[in-house]
């Protein structure tokens, strides 16, 4: 099997604080990969590296065999040595941010309109719309509503359906149980198994929620303050006693 993603020994640090201080991941196609850890452990400044929006301080980080992002150094925070944003994920990465980060003002529909800002082409936005409505039918009942109407675990099914109006290969997915009920959860999980499994989207998924996020993937990661400090097969990590002490309440 191939990497789609490699991440290579980053660091990133805010000022003096170092978030991840050498961390490397891989991700291979067609897989969920889970990457658990504490509040503050830094795992959503190891996604918002992925696409760009934290500069590396060194390491790099490579998908589908192009670098992405690389280290600069200490003191070049404005001038990071990575791709804008945009043409990150125009590559076929999407990031679903951690607390939904929706449009509340806006309309599901035109929330999913904002996902497809790198399509060009009308009629296709109008068929990936219907099919998001279609894989989530209570957004199609909802979509001349505006967002904040809408409960929590609707705005994440939003969140993720607007990520994928771009088509994304690889989803990325920071926390996206947090604050929600056990059964939209589980709701939400398994629609992120068939987004992987039907649909052949690699996900890398971040949760506080182990236990979920282990049952749902096929490789998991430990972080703890910005380092990995356990790599295995999802399944043995759920039989691992220091997960289960640690992170599953056993
Ligand atoms: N914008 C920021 N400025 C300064 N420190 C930050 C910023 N974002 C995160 N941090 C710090 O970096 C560390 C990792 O944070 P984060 O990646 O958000 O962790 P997690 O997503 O695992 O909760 C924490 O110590 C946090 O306080
Ligand atoms: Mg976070």
């Amino acid at each position: 099997m191939s990497s789609l993603l490699s991440i290579d020994d980053i660091q990133v640090s805010y000022g003096n604080i170092k978030a991840l201080k050498g961390v490397s991941i891989d991700a291979q196609e067609g897989q969920i990969v889970c990457l658990i850890g504490a509040n503050g452990a830094g795992k959503s400044t190891l996604l918002r590296s992925i696409v760009g929006l934290e500069p590396l301080v060194s390491g790099q980080i490579s998908y589908s065999d192009s670098v992405i992002a690389q280290g600069h150094g200490e003191h070049h925070r404005g001038h990071a040595n990575c791709l804008p944003t945009e043409q990150i994920c125009s590559l076929g990465i999407a990031l679903v941010p951690e607390g939904r980060r929706v449009f509340a003002d806006m309309t599901v529909e035109e929330n999913l309109d904002m996902g497809a800002f790198l399509v060009k082409d009308k009629s296709e936005i109008l068929k990936r719309k219907s099919e998001m409505y279609d894989f989530f039918p209570i957004l199609g009942q909802r979509r001349k509503q505006k967002t904040r109407s809408l409960s929590g675990g609707e705005q994440q099914m939003m969140a993720i359906a607007r990520a994928l109006m771009s088509s994304p290969h690889l989803l990325l997915l920071d926390e996206p149980g947090l604050g929600l009920a056990p059964l939209v959860v589980q709701d939400i999980f398994s629609k992120i198994s068939i987004i992987n499994k039907e649909n052949k989207v690699t996900v890398f998924l971040v949760e506080q929620n182990a236990r979920m996020a282990l049952r749902a993937a096929d490789d998991g990661y430990v972080m703890e303050n910005g380092l990995i400090v356990l790599s295995d097969k999802a399944s043995a990590l759920l039989a691992n006693p220091k997960v289960k002490s640690a992170y599953l309440g056993q």
